[in-house]
């Protein structure tokens, strides 16, 4: 019954949905390598470090290649990916996003954001979110990816709250996971059967409410 004092957001797909042009990246990058990806196989990366989603994408393509070349095409797939960021705007920001975090603040939660993402500044500047948190945990202060709860824990912390009265907000199963590693509990975004884990599904933040988010102070 512990008292909900912070929100905790995760960035893509919850905040922006940057996933597609993320698979467009990563799409271009295989087409040259000679093999191609998913949606599907996209969905596998939600949530996921950039070094470690090139693991999984040269795993599926059966393609292995030196340290050094590994690095030299996370760089490539980035700067595709920022081509698409660049574009981005305040018309990009998901139904009811900007909305609900308002509210959270004007009822007195602190507000951080968390995303693996080492663009997030980036991308909340490109969208005019860049005022609205507390904190801003991301891919270049934490290295351990989801489900590791370091980078819900760091957020707590800078935050000044105790991970108990943290909510987090996610799309991805491993964020769900990682908030209950990090003793917090979950709001997903999207499909409840995909996010059955987490204390909570909605299809979009558009559709919550803060009497939503307070009935969660009912489960321990
Ligand atoms: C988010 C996305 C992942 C992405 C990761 C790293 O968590 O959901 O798909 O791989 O950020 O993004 P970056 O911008 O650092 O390459
Ligand atoms: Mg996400």
């Amino acid at each position: 019954m512990a008292p909900i004092k912070a929100c905790i957001f995760d960035l893509d797909g919850v905040i922006v949905n940057t996933s597609n042009y993320h698979y467009l990246a990563w799409k271009r990058l295989t087409n040259e390598l000679g093999f191609d990806i998913t949606e599907a196989d996209n969905e596998q990366l939600r949530g996921v470090s950039r070094m470690e989603c090139l693991r999984i994408i040269l795993s599926i393509g059966g393609v292995s290649v030196s340290a050094d070349q590994l690095y030299d095409l996370a760089e490539k797939k980035n700067n595709w990916y920022l081509e698409y960021v660049q574009k981005m705007d305040e018309h990009e920001i998901l139904p009811g996003a900007a909305e609900f975090i308002q509210a959270a603040r004007e009822s007195g939660l602190k507000v951080a954001i968390a995303s693996a993402s080492k663009n997030a500044g980036i991308i909340l500047r490109r969208v005019k979110l860049d005022t609205v948190y507390d904190a801003l945990v991301d891919g270049n202060t934490v290295n351990r990816s989801k489900p590791n709860p370091d980078i819900f824990l760091r957020s707590a912390r800078e935050l000044n709250v105790d991970p108990e009265n943290c909510i987090v907000f996610e799309d991805a199963i491993s964020g769900i996971q990682a908030a209950h590693n990090a003793g917090m509990r979950s709001i997903g975004i999207g499909s409840d059967i995909m996010l059955k884990n987490a204390h909570m599904v909605v299809p979009s933040l558009g559709v919550m409410s803060l009497e939503d988010l307070y009935s969660l102070e009912n489960f321990a």
